[in-house]
């Protein structure tokens, strides 16, 4: 399916769902977990849609509502009416109402069991982490965080805490495809891996990137609480069209088209082929900014050897906005690069190609089977169906069972990848240059400039423990 821009929006405000109670604010027997109580933070957008996956699983009660824009408190408490003037009837008519997470944590500390995160990619290490030092179970939008360092950190504290169920929102990779594509990696059909080539469409058409800061100020609308919005971020004066949505391409909130669809396409790569930090960062943007990620760019990204990866290690070289790999100096046969997703083409909306040591492995981001190629032909192949669960119920039930390693995306897994994707993204801040990454800081060692976002500076009054 796919999502667009103006589907995004009208399903931020249609919330046609059942009624569901809060009776189980006090636990009887605290040591046993009957329901797991959510808290949830971030309510419009892809919010709604963890809202509403998270919430149809019959062990869950939603017990708080967190978002800076309180139209939709509202309408989830309240009812109201959806983009399309039809009625919808309150949901959460019980859970209490933040605009203010911090708020949130300090008042009903005692009273939720977990946390889902689903805002703009600034927030999710704080919101994140928080909630683990508070012994919360957390499930938080791909991608786990915005830099280099708050990537490993979350990483590191998740995993340290033995008894916390943790997931990062990368729904496709319980999709039959990504397992079918999973276990081609693990069976190493290609070989071992040389090479990987990953692109994107975005964020040509979906969100603004390559411009300049706007310039003047906005009036802050009624329903919007501008500061909370910025959080750890530095301040600024509110423009319209900043949030929602459009925060992606602004390197003070977003990671840019690499962070934002890296994540759908890189996860299975970097988890079967146990990649680690990268060595090396190179930017090739178009239309740079000092506010922006480029209007499009490539990127080349070295690794060392793994025990899947060919043994002079790993080039990673990633392409959006409109540029794509070489498709048939890759090895890519004819006929097989136009086309539409869900067809045997490769182009697409974005894909990943693997250049093994024994062939290539075209991997979708989802709706189509893997491809293997040799010696540039397709190699017949019989799919196997693996089945596919769904991702936010498997944390659910983890969270209900203890057994955190049920997660595919826990943050263990997933903050190790998205370190190197807000590398990736963060190489655009020092254009044109080999950045040189020094795993060990989390910095890079020849750019002061890109690493401050890798490990960036909170802003006054926002200093979270572990971070
Ligand atoms: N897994 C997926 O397929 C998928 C798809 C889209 C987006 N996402 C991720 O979900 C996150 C949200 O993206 P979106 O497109 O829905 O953005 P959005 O701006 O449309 O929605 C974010 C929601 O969070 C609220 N919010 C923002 N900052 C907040 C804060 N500090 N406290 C409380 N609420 C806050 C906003 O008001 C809004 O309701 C991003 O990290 C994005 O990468 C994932």
């Amino acid at each position: 399916m796919q999502i667009t821009r103006r589907s995004f929006v009208l399903a931020s405000l249609a919330t046609p769902f059942a009624f569901r109670s809060v009776s189980h604010l006090v636990r009887s027997e605290p040591w046993k977990m009957e329901k797991l109580r959510v808290a949830k933070v971030g309510c419009g957008g892809m919010g709604l849609s963890d809202l509403n996956e998270v919430s149809s699983h019959k062990m869950v009660e939603v017990v708080a509502l967190c978002d800076i824009d309180s139209r939709h408190l509202e309408v989830l408490r309240k009812g109201g009416k959806d983009g399309e003037g039809k009625e919808i009837k309150p949901r959460f008519p019980a859970a209490e109402a933040f605009a203010d997470w911090r708020e949130m944590y300090a008042k009903l500390g005692d009273r939720f069991d977990a946390v889902v995160c689903s805002t703009a990619d600034h927030m999710h290490a704080p919101i994140s982490m928080a909630a683990l030092n508070m012994g919360k179970h957390v499930y938080c939008q791909k991608p786990l965080a915005q830099g280099a360092w708050e990537n490993r950190r979350l990483a590191e504290v998740a995993g340290a805490k033995k008894s916390l169920v943790t997931q990062m929102g990368t729904q496709r990779i319980a999709t039959k495809w990504r397992r079918y594509g999973a276990k081609l990696l693990r069976d190493g059909v290609v070989g071992r891996v040389k090479e990987i080539h990953a692109w994107t469409n975005r964020p040509a058409g979906w969100w603004p990137q390559g411009n300049p800061r706007p310039e003047g100020s906005d009036p802050v609308p009624a329903w919007l609480s501008w500061d909370l919005f910025l959080g750890v971020s530095q301040s600024r004066p509110f423009k319209d069209g900043y949030t929602p949505f459009n925060w992606r391409g602004t390197i003070d909130w977003g990671t840019g088209a690499f962070g934002d669809m890296g994540c759908h396409m890189l996860d299975v790569p970097f988890y079967e082929l146990e990649l680690g930090s990268p060595l090396t960062a190179w930017c090739n943007p178009v239309k740079a900014s000092a506010d922006q990620f480029p209007e499009s760019e490539s990127v080349v990204m070295t690794y060392a050897a793994t025990p899947k990866t060919s043994k002079d290690g790993l080039t990673l070289k990633w392409y959006d906005g409109g540029q794509f790999p070489d498709f048939k100096a890759i090895g890519l046969p004819d006929g097989w690069e136009g086309g539409k997703e869900g067809e045997d083409v490769v182009k697409g909306d974005g894909g990943v190609i693997l250049v093994g040591e024994k062939g290539i492995m075209w991997f979708p981001i989802e709706h189509a089977w893997a491809r293997v190629f040799v010696d540039g032909k397709a190699v017949e192949m019989k799919p196997e169906d693996l089945g596919r669960s769904n991702h936010w119920h498997d944390w659910v039930d983890a969270c209900l069972s203890g057994k955190k390693d049920a997660c595919v995306s826990r943050f263990e897994k997933g903050g190790r990848m998205c370190e190197s994707l807000s590398i990736g993204a963060m190489s655009a801040l020092d254009p044109g240059k080999k950045l040189e990454y020094d795993a060990s800081a989390c910095t890079f060692r020849n750019s002061p400039a890109a690493s401050a976002m890798l490990k960036r500076t909170y802003r006054d009054g926002w200093k979270v423990e572990n971070l």
